[in-house]
C-alpha cells in the first residue's frame, strides 16, 4: 500500500463526453505531482472514454452490483466496469445507502464482488447530523465498518475507507480538524481489530466539502491519508488545487 496521499474525485451523476477535457487536464497535471496518487470515478458511461484519455491516474466506478452477471436490468457488475477500464470502485456511498436503501450487508457483498473481479475498493462510511448530535457518530461508523468491510485473507491491502459525514457532503460545512482526527483514529482502531496488523496501513480518506481552500488543514489531520472529493473534482482547476495542497503537505 502506497504512503502517498490518495486524492479521489467522485463525479457522481455529472459528466458527458464534454467533460473529458477536464479528465485529460487532471491527468496531465498529475504527471508533475507524483507525490500524490490521483484517481477519478466518473459515471459508468464515461469510464471507458476517461480511461483512454488518462495515462497516469486510476479510473474507477462509483458502484457495482454484487452479482457478476445475470438478469439485473440496469445494473452493472464489477467485471464489466473492470473491462471498461476501472481498477477500483467506490461502494457504500451515503447517497446510495439513502437513495437505494443499501444495507451494510449489501455494501459488503459489493466490496467482495469487486475484490473477486481483481479490483480494489473504497468503502464509504459516515454518520448523519442527527446521529452526531445524539453522540452516536463513532458507534454508527463502527457498525458500518464491521458490517460493510470485506473480510478474508490479504484483503486489507485492496481496501480504502472513506469517512464522509453525511451532513458535510455538498453543504460547505466540515467537521473541525480535531473531530476529523478523532474519528479517523477511531476508524484506525476498528481497522486493526478487523484486519489485525494489516489494518494499520489501510488508507482512510476524508470526504465532505473538501475544497482547495480547506484541503491542507483537513489532509494534515490525524490518520487522514487522502480525500474523496465531490463537487470540487468536477473541474481540473479546483481539483488540482486540492492535489497541489496534498503535494505541498508531503515531505521530500
Ligand atoms: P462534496 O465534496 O461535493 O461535498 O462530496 C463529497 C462526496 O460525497 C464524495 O464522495
Amino acid at each position: 500500500m502506497s504512503n502517498r496521499p490518495y486524492i479521489v474525485g467522485n463525479w457522481k451523476m455529472h459528466g458527458t463526453r464534454a467533460m473529458l477535457a477536464e479528465a485529460r487536464a487532471i491527468d496531465r497535471a498529475a504527471e508533475r505531482l507524483l507525490k500524490v496518487e490521483v484517481a477519478l470515478a466518473p459515471p459508468f458511461t464515461l469510464i471507458h472514454a476517461t480511461r483512454k484519455e488518462a495515462e497516469l491516474i486510476a479510473i474507477g466506478a462509483q458502484d457495482v452490483h454484487p452479482a457478476d452477471g445475470g438478469a439485473h436490468t440496469g445494473d452493472v457488475s464489477a467485471s464489466m466496469v473492470k473491462d471498461a477500464g476501472a481498477s477500483f470502485t467506490i461502494v457504500g456511498h451515503s447517497e446510495r445507502r439513502a437513495d437505494h436503501k443499501e444495507t451494510n450487508a449489501l455494501v459488503k457483498e459489493k466490496a467482495e464482488a469487486a475484490l473477486a473481479a481483481g479490483m480494489s475498493v473504497i468503502v464509504c462510511v459516515g454518520e448523519t447530523e442527527e446521529e452526531r448530535d445524539a453522540g452516536k457518530a463513532e458507534a454508527v461508523v463502527a457498525r458500518q465498518l464491521t458490517g460493510s468491510l470485506p473480510t478474508g485473507d490479504d484483503v486489507a491491502e485492496k481496501v480504502t475507507v472513506a469517512y464522509e459525514p453525511v451532513w458535510a457532503i455538498g453543504t460547505g460545512r466540515t467537521p473541525t480538524v480535531e473531530d476529523v482526527g478523532a474519528m479517523h483514529r477511531h476508524i484506525r482502531e476498528k481497522l486493526e481489530s478487523i484486519y489485525g496488523e494489516a489494518g494499520a496501513s489501510v488508507r482512510i480518506l476524508y470526504g465532505g466539502s473538501v475544497k482547495p481552500e480547506n484541503a491542507a488543514e483537513l489532509l494534515a489531520a490525524d490518520e487522514v491519508g487522502g480525500a474523496l472529493v465531490g463537487g470540487a473534482s468536477l473541474t481540473a482547476e479546483s481539483f488540482l488545487g486540492i492535489i497541489i495542497a496534498a503535494a505541498e503537505g508531503e515531505k521530500d
